[in-house]
């Protein structure tokens, strides 16, 4: 044995290096004291960690020297383990006799063939192994392993202090990691931050290859989501998840393996570890959050993968308490960050509702309507929807007809409506007024306002419109492939790539629909999104529905007033006619003498006479007098009708013909836009020729006056009434400047008249004529231009087709 104490140094003697090297130094000292001693080729110590799950290589020499601290070996393996277990030395001359013996090529441990070890003892603890090895086959005597005995005690209590000392630094330097890991997540309400944070620790902590992250689901007990997600699809995964995770999540217990190769009972982790795996439940109040998966412990020997050590495992506890607590504090987080959405979202359906009623209550304008309701939809504020259309459903067609759309026209238009709407609505506590005052889409030259009222949509048709309608439920457009000519059609129209549909109900009827679309900030339609147009669709439905009764009864109000002033004039016309049949009698044989008389007289005096003047004026109020007495016998008698099939065409050209010189002398243009489809009119020709004489007479009178001085033009119009092939449509036109508004509520007054030779019962005349042949007639009169009589006649005998 050589005097091995005289060479020893003690390592804190030597001074330069701080205390964090003393372990190394210490550990190297004691690799060349027992090479010396031994005469070895090589030399390696390892030590046991903590929690005495590891044996980690420390210091060497003959190996390769990034082996230290690199190489570690699980609990059991080897014949290091045994020294530890049985605290014995071990001398092998030839190691590959001993099963146990386990070579580690990657730190250069190939190459020999003899080994010694020796426990190194701290109070009967083994705390490490000391071990030399031999290139050449060596015999190790009892002296050779008492000279390492020697060794590894004289060194026992400095190593353990300094491995204690070195320990405690490890775990000061985790501590500070999990405190700023602390200090990081208590920071941020952003989950996916949170899990980033937490791998990037994990790394620190531990440099294990494989990270992965799974966390619960709402329930806490599905596992849903795994990070990062570059880690591997779903269906790759689905294994592991299956397997170990959900074994951790559900038992709430860490698992272990050291070396799965020799100790595996997870299906699939070879997918994601090659030796050491740990996999710890992040646990919160007895609930699990989700499940950390570490795999492969790295070191510096390149694709070297060793277990987790007893410390690391430790910390990754401790971290995984840490991330269970804020993954849990970020979850209800979320969800009271979700019931203040919630409630917001509510508050403001609320008050949409509440601003729709307001309006329902203070309007009777379908127009104005029809604006607040598209507005509410539309408005930032309300449902936020960028544009919407209002369809209804026309029975009579069968269509869907566009009434109204409100929506910017352009990008531009887009983001300049709404800067104007936050900005100047702000203060605007009554929505409804200010969006009607306001009206920021100009609805009158909107071009989506008149391109929504272009569209017809066909309720038998196959499209997405029609059938929410029909089923009254309401849709969202999102996949395109599933769509229908119709509908290409329509979303062409509207280029959009996404929309919604809500059915307009009332009294269970259908209404029609509201169609909403996103295409300016093609923001995505939710499902809550379309849930609050259909809570909205009902109630303006209803709106619509009032406002449609109130104009059904404003419109039979209008007919029960004009059949009140038809009956006073059907009363006064009867007391007319009785009075007249009597006054004709009574007048008429005296008129006829006078007129006789008067003419007689004129024919008989010399024209030069003065009186020739009086006399002609006889005979021409006599004439007037007449036409008077005959108008009024017309007006008040029923005389009885003779009917015939009649060509229209034939009839009026005949009438308007038979006054051409008149035409001609006071410079009116006759025009014809007679039909050659007309089918012949069923009427009493004597009275239909009086009817539109009566009328070509105003018209000209109309256009006689002096002050006339437009194209003097009566046109004559006849067609086929569209949709009923059984009337006939008589038009007559004239350019005489039209009635006046006060004129106008008496012309069909008897005796009305503004001309000083009028009659005043060519009007009433006509109206009752066209009503004994169950026609119609209609007057548009626009003040300074004309007057257009629209006549309905029926064109069959109506009689016969009833009987
Ligand atoms: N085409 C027309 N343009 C302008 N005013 C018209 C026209 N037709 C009728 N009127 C107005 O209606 C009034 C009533 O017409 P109506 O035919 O009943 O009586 P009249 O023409 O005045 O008398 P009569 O028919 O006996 O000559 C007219 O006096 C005239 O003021
Ligand atoms: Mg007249």
């Amino acid at each position: 044995m050589q005097n091995i104490d005289a060479n020893w140094r003690t390592p804190w003697l030597s001074g330069s290096e701080g205390p964090e090297k003393y372990l190394k130094n210490l550990l190297d000292y004691a690799v060349d004291a027992a090479m010396e001693t031994t005469g070895s080729d090589a030399c390696a110590i390892l030590l046991v960690d903590e929690r005495r799950q590891t044996l980690t290589l420390k210091s060497c020499k003959g190996l390769h020297g990034t082996a230290a601290s690199a190489v570690r070996l699980p609990k059991g393996r080897g014949a290091s383990w045994r020294i530890v277990r049985e605290k014995k030395p071990v001398a092998l001359s030839d190691v590959t006799s001993d099963p146990d013996f386990i070579p580690i090529p990657q730190a250069g441990e190939e190459r020999y063939v003899s080994m010694m070890g020796v426990p190194i003892l701290k109070d009967d603890e083994c705390i490490g192994v000391l071990f030399v090895e031999d290139s050449e086959k060596r015999e190790y005597t009892p002296e050779d392993v008492t000279d390492l005995e020697h060794v590894a005690k004289k060194y026992a209590s400095s190593i353990n202090a300094a491995w204690d000392f070195e320990r405690l630094n490890e775990k000061t330097r985790s501590l500070s990691i999990l405190n700023d890991l602390n200090h990081i997540v208590s920071a941020t309400n952003n989950l996916q931050e949170i899990v980033n944070h937490l791998l990037y620790f994990t790394t620190e902590l531990t440099c294990a290859r494989t990270r992965i992250i799974w966390l619960t689901d709402e329930s806490n007990e599905v596992l849903t989501k795994h990070f990062p997600e570059s880690t591997g699809d779903d269906e790759w995964m689905a294994p592991v998840r299956n397997g170990i995770v959900t074994h951790v999540a559900r038992t709430h217990e860490t698992v272990r393996i050291d070396d799965i190769h020799s100790d595996n009972p997870f299906e699939g982790l070879d997918r994601v570890a090659s030796t050491s795996v740990l996999c710890h439940p992040l646990v919160f109040e007895n609930r699990v959050k989700g499940v950390l998966l570490l795999a492969d412990r790295i070191t510096g020997l390149g694709d070297y993968c060793v277990a987790f050590s007893g410390e690391e495992a430790q910390m990754v506890e401790s971290l995984a308490q840490t991330a269970a607590q804020a993954i849990s504090r970020v979850k209800v987080y979320q969800k009271l960050e979700k019931a203040v959405e919630d409630n917001q979202a509510k508050a403001n359906e609320l008050s949409i509702l509440f601003q729709l009623g307001m309006a329902m209550q203070r309007t009777v304008s379908m127009d104005d309507l029809l604006r607040v309701i598209l507005s509410c939809v539309t408005v930032g504020k309300g449902l936020g929807f960028n544009r919407a259309i209002l369809f209804f459903l026309n029975e009579t067609d069968g269509l869907l007809h566009g009434v109204m759309g409100l929506g910017p026209d352009t990008g531009d238009d887009a983001n300049r409506i709404w800067a104007d709407i936050n900005h100047e609505f702000g203060e605007q506590p009554d929505l409804v007024q200010w969006l009607l005052n306001r009206d920021p889409y100009e609805i009158a030259n909107s071009s989506f306002n008149a391109l929504a009222k272009s569209l017809t949509i066909p309720m038998d048709g196959k499209n997405i419109v029609a059938q929410a309608v029909k089923t009254k439920t309401a849709t969202c457009v999102k996949n395109l492939r599933s769509l229908t000519e119709q509908d290409y059609d329509l979303i062409s129209k509207l280029n959009c790539q996404e929309f919604a549909v809500a059915p307009l109900v009332a009294r269970n009827m259908h209404i029609g629909a509201i169609l909403v679309d996103n295409s300016f900030n093609k923001k995505p339609i939710t499902e809550s999104d379309l849930k609050l147009l259909v809570r909205f669709a009902a109630p303006a439905a209803w709106g619509i529905e009032n406002i449609k009764l109130v104009e059904r009864l404003s419109v039979v109000n209008k007919e029960m007033l004009e059949i009140d002033r038809n009956m006073a004039q059907i009363e006064r016309l009867s007391t007319l006619g009785e009075v007249s049949a009597e006054m004709a009698h009574e007048i008429k044989n005296p008129l006829v003498t006078i007129g006789g008389f008067a003419r007689r007289l004129l024919r008989k005096m010399p024209s030069s006479k003065a009186e020739v003047k009086y006399a002609s004026i006889i005979v021409q109020e006599v004439e007037r007098l007449e036409r008077l007495l005959r108008n009024t016998l017309d007006v008040s008698r029923m005389a009885p009708m003779k009917k015939e099939n009649t060509d229209l065409n034939r009839l009026v050209r005949e009438a308007l013909d038979f006054y051409w010189r008149m035409l001609y002398e006071k410079s009116i243009q006759a025009n014809y836009r007679l039909s050659p489809d007309l089918a012949p009119v069923f009427i009493d020709q004597a009275q239909i020729r009086q009817v539109v004489i009566n009328l070509i007479l105003n018209s000209i009178e109309a256009m006689s006056c002096d002050r006339h001085n437009t194209q003097k033009t009566i046109t004559i119009e006849t067609e086929p009434v569209k949709g009923d092939q059984e009337k006939a449509l008589l038009k007559i036109s004239d350019t005489g400047g039209g009635i006046t508004e006060r004129d106008f509520d008496n012309i069909f007054n008897p005796f009305f008249t503004t001309k000083p030779h009028g009659t005043g019962l060519g009007l009433p005349l006509c109206k009752k004529l066209i009503a004994t042949h169950q026609g119609s007639m209609k007057i548009d009169n626009k003040l300074g231009v004309g007057v257009t009589f629209t006549i309905t006649l029926p064109c069959c005998d109506l009689s016969k087709k009833f009987q």
